[in-house]
């Protein structure tokens, strides 16, 4: 039975192969990025936070005339974010822990969470954290799998059995909705958003997801084919290769 901590060690080993696929195939991953702020106004001086922010991804889609503080949990991708030449950017990385975020009071204009939360049984601390921090009238938008979703049972079921390490996610799903509600946030809303990661070829995105999923109990044609049959690749308009992915996105605001 998998633990929130068993992920917290997980990502303490294995932080360094998920941080060379995101180096190395910076671009893999623009469209679930740039979904985040999707109908929001990114305005100069807006304070953003990133929780949690894995080696500091977020920087490179926001202005340099935002305030961006990634917020991390892994002491390795804190580390690796470090080494860095770009660390003595103005978007710092801070550890810290979900429940307990450095941000002051009512300080935040909008709170994101990518692909974090399914590692996280009990999500209420961090959303509460969440609240806290954000200004009235500021927004999280919180994106991971599907409960039910092609994605989730990708990472549960063929990913998590070749992993030496096992995979066992806690989706989010329509009652993730009332849960923020609950805690008082308004305007909960959420999009089943279905996109690609983008590669110069079928291999390079098992390369790519070899590293990033810690996939060592198969090969990188294994990977492929799994990835061919459970999930699927188009050809791109622009001859690049879409592998298919999806992630369900909330939007939620602190009342004014
Ligand atoms: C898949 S990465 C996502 C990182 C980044 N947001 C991205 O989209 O690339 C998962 C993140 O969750 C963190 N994490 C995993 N399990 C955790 C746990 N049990 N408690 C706190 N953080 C955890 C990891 O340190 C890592 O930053």
């Amino acid at each position: 039975m998998f633990s929130p901590e068993d992920y917290a060690s997980i990502f303490n080993a294995r932080a360094d192969a998920y941080h060379e696929a995101m180096r190395r195939w910076p671009d893999a991953r623009d469209a679930e990025f740039t979904t985040l702020f999707k109908g929001i106004a990114l305005k100069t001086g807006m304070h953003v936070i990133d929780v949690p922010s894995g080696g500091g991804y977020l920087a490179r889609y926001l202005p340099n005339d935002i305030s961006l503080h990634h917020l991390e949990t892994s002491e390795l991708f804190a580390r690796l974010f470090k080494e860095e030449a770009h660390s003595g950017s103005k978007h710092p990385l801070s550890l810290c822990e979900l429940e307990k975020l450095p941000e002051p009071d009512n300080s935040t204009d909008l709170a994101c969470s990518l692909a974090g939360l399914h590692h996280i049984e009990d999500k209420t601390p961090l959303f509460k954290e969440l609240f806290r921090v954000l200004k009235p009238g500021g927004v999280t938008r919180i994106a991971d799998a599907h409960s039910e979703s092609a994605t989730a049972a990708f990472l549960d079921g063929w990913m998590g059995n070749h992993n030496s390490m096992g995979h066992h996610g806690w989706y989010l799903n329509e009652s993730t909705l009332d849960t923020l509600r609950e805690i008082g946030f308004t305007d909960v809303t959420a999009v089943n958003e279905e996109y690609h990661w983008v590669f110069n070829s079928e291999q390079e995105a098992a390369a790519y997801c070899k590293r990033l999923f810690g996939i060592d109990l198969a090969s990188t044609e294994e990977t492929e084919a799994a990835i061919r049959e459970l999930l699927g690749f188009d050809t791109l308009e622009n001859g690049q290769v879409g592998m298919r992915w999806s992630l369900y996105y909330l939007s939620a605001y602190k009342p004014v």
